[in-house]
């Protein structure tokens, strides 16, 4: 590929960026930034934008950029653009996640790329109550599938034993969590009754919380500001469907294999149709995170699990400007 990319693959790979930013993030901290090189987009992540209580290591930072770089992937492959991804093209240079090299024109996949590309825009994390019926499981399937493919596991949440197991060691975290002030205090500075903010977790995408969500397995609670906007019952009960995702590692370039799959999950589930909503507590925590894997019987480390039903929408979260995001082109 030369250096100057023809006009439209120039187009698809500023917009591959744009979409990039649709991902889900922890925190909705958005800790990615994008530039776009001779032929190349690379991911850079956002050292300012890490959590330092819940996240000392950065594993859900490079999570979500793994997101991103799967929402970058899949825009281009919808572009009928082929690329190769390296991951951590260099030692050096950690904050380098990723370079996503454009070879040229393809229209492999690009019809089942533009299936997911399409459903970013209706990907909301629904922290709703959702409605009480089983997920099929041909979509389960599906899902599994989507993991896989991206290198990382999705394990179903089955038995009884397995259910409490969820549900227990995420209260325990949950609990543990809300009564340390630092970690009160780091997510008070990322939820936001703002409209006018463009990142933080706002009160339009969370439930009121007044004690009467009886949930099972604990919906985090970002209503810092008792300005909740969804209803208050959310009712996460150990019975719906929870599927755990992980990877047999837990470096690096593990974490951005887990958001890739993470996006490429969420996205074939919002296109079939399905809300889900994540739950991290349990693995923030050593002790609940490795009482999971034992108890599971997990081969790798966990990272987070999803819920997954139908429920009403929800509204989108907002983004930062592209132009504090994106550079180059
Ligand atoms: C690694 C990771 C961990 C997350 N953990 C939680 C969580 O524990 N509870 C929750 O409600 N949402 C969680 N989320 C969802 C984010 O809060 C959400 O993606 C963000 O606010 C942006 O909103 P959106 O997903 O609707 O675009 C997590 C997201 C990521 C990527």
């Amino acid at each position: 590929m030369s250096s100057t990319l023809a006009p439209d693959i120039a187009l698809a790979v500023r917009r591959a960026a744009e979409r990039a930013t649709l991902a889900p993030s922890i925190h909705n901290t958005q800790p990615w930034k994008f530039v776009i090189g001779a032929g190349r987009l690379d991911l850079v992540a956002d050292a300012a934008r890490h959590l330092a209580v819940i996240d000392p290591t950065g594993r859900q930072r490079a999570i979500s950029c793994g997101a991103a770089l799967f929402g970058a992937r899949v825009a281009l492959a919808a572009a009928g653009v082929e690329v190769v991804t390296q991951l951590l093209p260099d030692p050096g240079n950690p904050d380098l996640l990723a370079t996503v090299t454009i070879i040229g024109p393809s229209t492999e996949g690009a019809e089942h790329a533009a299936r997911l590309d399409a459903a970013a825009d209706s990907r909301h994390s629904n922290r709703r109550q959702f409605l009480p019926e089983a997920v099929p499981a041909a979509v389960i399937d599906l899902l599994r599938e989507a993991a896989a493919v991206e290198g990382a596991w999705l394990q179903p949440v089955t038995t009884l034993d397995d259910r409490i197991a969820v549900a227990t060691y995420s209260q325990h975290a949950d609990s543990l969590q809300n009564a340390d002030g630092a970690y009160r205090a780091e997510l008070r500075a990322w939820t936001t009754a703002d409209p006018d903010r463009l990142d933080g977790v706002p009160a339009s995408a969370v439930p009121q919380v007044n004690g009467g969500a009886h949930d099972d397995v604990p919906i985090r609670d970002f209503d810092t500001a008792s300005a909740g906007e969804l209803p208050e019952e959310t009712r996460s009960s150990l019975y719906q469907t929870m599927l755990v995702l992980g990877t047999g590692g837990d470096q690096l370039r593990d974490w951005l294999i887990a958001g890739q799959a993470l996006a490429r999950i969420l996205l074939e589930l919002t296109s079939a149709g399905f809300a889900a909503s994540i739950f991290s507590q349990f693995a923030e925590v050593p002790g609940p995170r490795q009482g999971l894997r034992h108890d599971l019987r997990l081969s790798g480390q966990p990272h987070l699990m999803l819920r997954v039903g139908r429920a009403d929408a929800t509204p989108a979260t907002p983004r930062r400007r592209l132009a504090d995001v994106i550079s180059g082109g």
